[in-house]
């Protein structure tokens, strides 16, 4: 995610500045800016790259005198990183700065708009659009601005502004992206989280949705959308630096586990406009789909196990045939590519070294190729034909889960899109479909809230040797997924296997007391599962099954169930996979592993 730093007092406002945005360098960055009131104007400087070009640029800030400012660091979404796209942001006149955390979903309208009045952009950012709205709202009342702004932009931000006219005041406004503003005796700060500010005070003020704060030199107002003034209590943060880069969670993987609600909600609502499915970035007109004859999915890890997903998605509701393949053997067996296949290539870091070399490849053969990534900027970004982005922020922790969980997302949307467009999905159904994918976070929230019953079951297996996860159609997928989550982060040896395979040979390994996760969400297959269940169980395994609720029948089989709750059964990997996630989280964690940098693996594979 971005990261905002803001203060107003009586020191030098850029020095703080800095300082705070290199606490918050963990959460990612591609740019990094500030601006500067210094009596006159405001001054901007900014560039692409890391905070130390900004440290250098400004010789520590030396060169943007002033003690009211705003600093950015920026996680690039829409605009890739440049100069142009490094926030702050002005208007026109340069009399209005903002610095800006989260997605405009409704920016493109609002730019036409803005440019049909006679505004001018510099930037691709949604961000800018906030500056010149504001502007087109001030009349000389700043707050009457913000509020005004608020009413007509959707999505999420944290927003740092200052006003020439009111060098004597910062404004921070929130709504989904986090928020905080302290006090000390030198001044105000808002910052986008706690680290930032740690050193200059314990006492901070988390900003809830819809809040607007006024900060001056030795006091800080809270204000409704409606402008109606509210008192807020501060909380005293108990955290040590270390402790807060993670937002109060142990480890990086489990802070990002718990926003896969938010990313999974980033992905998914900016293309869903009016009851229909918009990817304006997919670059295909409808006669293109219409024209598709195969689609090859090709990536490695995680990311091919959403492929593996996908398959089961795309040829259950648009009936097109899809194959998938791991990047590092696509890249070498001279594929086969007809006439009318789409490649896609799924990565988070844009960069692995196998997945590149297969765009390339593809490339090189006359395919155009569809790239979900995502770093914004990346190379396999760059590269791809078109983009299609995964709005999970940046993912600090090397085994991927909310970079994973908004995969699903966009792969879910093409689907739904390409079923649509091809005639092989009806209206009715569509819509139960885009009802249940808006479900979605809310469930993965409550199945997140389990965390303690998992962790209890997950310490019974820290010592285990050999885990299987098996399923069928859907549930394999997840399996799959499941198997990896567990071995990369504890070291101990898992298999993901399809349930209907065990009997041809991998059966001899089960003895007793052998952990066997089935993973049962697809009703139709139920049965079948079940029985595979039966046999494991006979043979000493204990079994932990993971299904739908109501499935009750499961409990004469299974030893420990996980329920999940109702969605459409093409989804269930959204839902399924968070136990499991929990469940490999815990046991690396009862192990004592280094869970966000587990031995031997990096975040990015960029070598063969
Ligand atoms: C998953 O937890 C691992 N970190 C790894 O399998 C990862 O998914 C794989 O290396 C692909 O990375 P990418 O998505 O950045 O291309």
């Amino acid at each position: 995610m971005c990261g905002i730093v803001g203060y107003i007092g009586t020191h030098a406002a850029a020095p703080v500045i800095l300082e705070g945005l290199a606490k918050l360098e963990y959460r990612g960055y591609d740019s990094a800016g500030m601006a500067v009131f210094d009596g006159e104007r405001i001054q901007i400087t900014k560039s692409a790259g890391r905070l130390k070009v900004l440290e250098e640029l400004t010789h520590d800030g030396a060169t943007m005198p002033g003690v009211v400012g705003i600093g950015h660091t920026r996680w690039a979404t829409h605009g890739a990183p440049s100069n142009e796209n490094a926030h702050p942001h002005y208007n026109m006149n340069e009399t209005i700065a903002v610095v800006h955390n989260g997605i405009i979903e409704n920016y493109l309208p609002l730019k036409e708009k803005l440019i049909s009045r006679g505004y001018q952009f510099t930037s691709e950012t949604d961000t800018e659009v906030l500056a010149h709205l504001i502007d087109y709202y001030y009349k000389g009342n700043p707050l009457e601005a913000i509020t005004k702004v608020m009413h007509r932009v959707q999505g999420s931000y944290a927003l740092g502004i200052i006003f020439a006219e009111h060098p004597d005041e910062i404004f921070a406004v929130r709504k989904d992206s986090p928020l905080i503003v302290g006090q000390n005796e030198n001044g105000c700060f808002i910052a986008s989280d706690v680290p930032a500010i740690l050193k200059y005070t314990r006492k901070v003020y988390f900003i809830e949705n819809q809040e607007v704060v006024r900060l001056r030199a030795d006091h800080m107002h809270f204000y409704t959308v409606d402008e109606e003034e509210i008192t807020k209590e501060p909380v005293t943060i108990e955290w040590d630096s270390d402790a807060a880069e993670k937002g109060g969670y142990e480890h990086f993987m489990l802070k990002e586990m718990y926003e896969q609600p938010k990313t999974v909600t980033d992905t998914l609502m900016p293309r869903l406009k009016d009851g229909d499915i918009v990817i304006e970035e997919l670059g295909m007109s409808d006669e293109e789909i219409q024209s598709i004859r195969k689609i090859y999915i090709v990536a490695c890890g995680s990311a091919y196990h959403t492929g593996v997903t996908a398959k089961y998605v795309i040829e259950g509701i648009a009936r097109i045939p899809v194959e998938v393949d791991v990047a590092s053997e696509f890249r070498y067996r001279d594929p086969i590519l007809e006439d009318g296949t789409m490649v896609i290539v799924i990565s988070q870091s844009g960069e692995t070294a196998d997945t590149l070399a297969a765009l390339r490849e593809s490339q090189k053969r006359g395919h155009k190729v569809l790239g979900i990534v995502n770093v914004v900027g990346s190379s396999i970004a760059r590269e791809a034909d078109n983009v299609m982005y995964t709005w999970a922020g940046p993912e600090i922790a090397v085994a991927t889960t909310k970079a994973y969980s908004a995969q699903l997302i966009a792969l879910y949307l093409l689907a739904m899109k390409f079923a649509k467009v091809r005639g092989k999905l009806e209206e009715e159904a569509f819509q139960h479909m885009l009802e249940d994918l808006k479900r979605l976070p809310e469930q993965i929230e409550m199945l997140l809230s389990n965390k303690k019953k998992i962790q209890k079951f997950a310490n019974r297996y820290v010592a285990a040797k050999d885990v299987f996860f098996v399923g069928r159609g859907i549930d394999y997928a997840i399996s799959m997924e499941g198997s990896l989550k567990l071995k990369e982060i504890s070291y101990i040896h898992s298999e993901a296997y399809a349930a209907g395979e065990l009997k041809h040979g991998t059966i001899s390994l089960i003895e007793e007391g052998t952990l066997v996760a089935a993973v049962a969400t697809q009703d139709k297959l139920f049965q079948k599962t079940l029985s595979n269940m039966v046999e494991v169980k006979a043979r000493g395994a204990f079994v932990l099954a993971v299904t739908n609720e109501g499935n009750t029948d499961i409990e004469k089989a299974a030893d420990y169930v996980i329920y999940i709750p109702s969605t459409n059964p093409y989804f269930a990997n959204s839902l399924a996979i968070i136990p499991l996630q929990l469940f490999g989280y815990y046991v690396a964690v009862g192990k004592g592993c280094d869970v966000d940098k587990p031995r031997n693996l990096a975040k990015s594979v960029t070598v063969e």
